[in-house]
């Protein structure tokens, strides 16, 4: 839930860090997203690296036990990466291991190019917490979209976190266990439910890296980084996808599913694979607060 913690405090240069670097389709006109254009996809981080994703801040490390790492030893570090293609409802599982040390943040997270978002994140100082949270069109207003669900030893033990996003509901699982729906019209009607075509983005991060003091409090204090390094792991990540397509276009600028286009074939269109025109709130709150350039 930082995000309502980030709302509070840093709105404004969330908000026009956002704008110098998105390209949202409900305000203009944006390429079309390069699409998952199969049903089913699985990659395993134990045998590396894949061209499917790519790094939008830090390095990861790959090995065979604990398939990807991101691991901050030092302040300025936050690795971050994102799939290059976005899919459009359907199913996410990742099998994870989140990262210890207070203050830090681990996440999996679902975003569109409208900011719509559905969240798992993991706090360092609680082991056996998940929480999860979403978000429609960027509405950050503070109210009751997060939630804690209890999940043990998050950072020992491999667990299953499944999102099941459909047009209908959004249900969140945790090895197999449904934990939350959210139902579409419990998302003021329909309109910041989750609904546009979302790419995959995984990560860490410590609210200590310029975060507020809401910030910091809601992520459980300040990171020691004495007690480095503090890793996150992903061994695989498995995705169906509802309405497969080469590419995904919006219709016009409501940002409702009813809009988006799925095609089936390479178009002829500016695709924006690589480009950097939907951030989340993370990437936005770490180059706001490192005051690092263009590395999203
Ligand atoms: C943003 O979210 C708040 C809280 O759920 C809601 O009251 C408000 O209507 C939403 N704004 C828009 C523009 O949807
Ligand atoms: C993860 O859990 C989902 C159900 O929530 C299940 O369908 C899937 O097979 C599981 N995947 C793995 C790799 O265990």
């Amino acid at each position: 839930m930082h995000f309502n913690h980030l709302t509070g405090f840093l709105l404004p240069a969330l908000v026009s860090a956002q704008t110098f670097t998105s390209c949202d389709p409900t305000k203009k006109t944006c390429g079309s997203d390069v699409g998952l254009n199969q049903a089913k996809y699985n990659v395993d981080f134990t045998k590396g690296t894949s061209k499917d994703w790519k790094m939008t801040y830090g390095t990861a490390k790959y090995d065979r036990t604990n398939g990807l790492s991101f691991t901050i030893n030092k302040i300025t570090d936050a690795p971050t990466m994102q799939s290059e293609f976005y899919f459009f409802f359907g199913t996410v599982t990742a099998i994870a291991k989140a990262s210890p040390g207070t203050g830090i943040v681990s996440c999996v997270i679902l975003e569109s190019d409208d900011l719509d978002e559905i969240d798992w994140e993991w706090l360092g100082g609680q082991p056996n917490q998940v929480q999860t949270n979403y978000f429609g069109k960027g509405n950050t207003t503070s109210y009751d979209r997060g939630s804690t669900e209890t999940v043990q030893d998050a950072q020992n033990t491999w667990h299953n976190y499944t999102i099941q996003w459909t047009s209908a509901f959004t249900t969140w699982y945790i090895d197999g266990a449904p934990v939350r729906t959210l139902q579409y019209a419990d998302a003021v009607g329909g309109a910041n439910y989750p609904q546009t075509p979302m790419r995959v983005k995984l990560g860490t991060w410590s609210a200590s890296t310029g975060g507020s003091q809401g910030t910091i409090e809601w992520a459980g204090g300040q990171t020691n980084f004495a007690q480095a390094p503090f890793t996150m792991h992903v061994k695989s990540l498995s995705i169906t996808n509802s309405n497969p397509g080469s590419s995904y276009v919006y219709g016009d600028r409501t940002g409702s599913f009813k809009s988006i286009k799925v095609q089936k074939k390479l178009a002829n269109l500016p695709e924006n694979v690589g480009d950097d025109h939907s951030n989340s709130y993370v990437d936005v709150f770490i180059k706001a607060f490192m005051g690092v350039p263009d590395l999203f």
